[in-house]
């Protein structure tokens, strides 16, 4: 299969570049798109067929549930069981990395759900996601356009060196401007559940709800099957560094360095962040960064958990995590 890239306007997405997409999702086909958060390998979510293509271009476990992306909270109803908790979610965080687990209706697929009783849900924001579900007219399940296991793609490029000659089509809007996935949090019990760290802090979650998000035990983490994969990894070895303990690196001079401050061994690559939603945007590209320059691995600096450091920290620890 060849894989065809359109750019495309990312404020105002021109016609003929929807309609292509649009044709190739009506006929089952996958379409990369961009979202705010991370490209997405998007097909009709509510086609089992189309939805089975996902999990073969990308090499994932067909336990692994996918996120519905809707353009607006009224296309969630014929989806969920919604009650007045997820519709206030939904007008507050929606457009934005929020996604949202609720009881699935019937209508879903057991292959969006990975064979779950529950569907995650959410609204991008981002002009070309929206745009092209509006004009499809049908939830597009997508998860991240990477292959299974390695960094999310937070621009076209990424997706084409992971997917290319798998998927039919890669809409290129440029970077992404959140760079870490979607907070996912669990509404099926009356306790909420903080299933992923993303790009919603938790705490303006909680403060909305007015009560914390539980983290799931072992019995619910089950039922969030993506938290138990090895996750994020590029293909060097990570290796994270927590000041102020010692820096710990077998070879600096054929190493890189991603981090907030500046390393004290003198790496081969060093890419520093000004800011905590800064290294959000870049870690995934440092990542890639680091193994197209041929560096041996990467050490990464640990970040406060303010924010959207709790992603960060969860994402590093599961990059890190791989091998061990
Ligand atoms: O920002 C994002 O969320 C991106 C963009 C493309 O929207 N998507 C994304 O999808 O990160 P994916 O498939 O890479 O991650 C979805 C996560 C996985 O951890 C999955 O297990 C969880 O959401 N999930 C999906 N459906 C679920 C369900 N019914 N119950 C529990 N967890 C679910
Ligand atoms: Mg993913």
């Amino acid at each position: 299969m060849k894989t065809q890239c359109l750019v495309v306007n990312p404020w105002n997405p021109e016609g003929p570049v929807l309609e292509e997409a649009t044709g190739i999702l009506r006929r089952g086909g996958l379409v990369a798109f961009p979202t705010e958060t991370v490209y997405g390998l998007g097909a009709n979510g509510l086609d089992a067929s189309a939805v089975t293509a996902i999990y073969r271009a990308k090499g994932r476990p067909s336990d692994n549930p996918l996120i519905l992306h809707v353009s607006s909270p009224l296309e969630a109803e014929p989806l969920a069981f919604l009650d007045a908790r997820s519709r206030a979610l939904m007008s507050a965080f929606w457009p934005g990395p929020l996604t949202l687990v609720l009881p699935s209706r019937p209508i879903v697929p057991f292959e969006t759900r990975g064979g779950l009783d529950s569907v995650a849900l959410r609204m991008p924001d981002h002009p070309v996601a929206l745009a092209l579900i509006d004009r499809v007219g049908v939830p597009l399940a997508a998860p991240s356009a990477n292959l299974s296991g390695r960094p999310s793609p937070t621009d076209a490029s990424a997706v084409l060196f992971d997917l290319g000659g798998r998927i039919d089509l890669v809409l290129d809007a440029g970077p992404v401007s959140v760079g870490v996935e979607s907070t996912v949090i669990g509404l099926c019990d009356e306790t909420p559940l903080l299933l992923r760290a993303g790009g919603t802090a938790k705490e303006d979650i909680e403060d909305f709800l007015g009560v914390p998000l539980q983290i799931p035990n072992e019995e619910s983490s089950r039922r969030s099957p993506g938290t138990r994969y090895r996750h994020y990894a590029p293909f060097v070895p990570v290796l994270v560094w927590k000041p102020p303990e010692p820096c710990t690196c077998p070879a600096p001079q054929i190493w890189g360095y991603l981090g907030l401050t500046p390393p004290p061994l003198p790496f081969a690559r060093v890419v520093l962040f000004e800011s905590l939603g800064n290294y959000a945007r870049g870690l995934f590209a440092g990542f890639r960064l680091m193994e197209k320059e041929g560096l041996e691995g990467v050490v990464v600096q640990w970040p406060s958990g303010e924010g959207i450091g709790l992603a960060l920290r969860d994402r590093i620890r599961r990059a890190a995590a791989v091998g061990s």
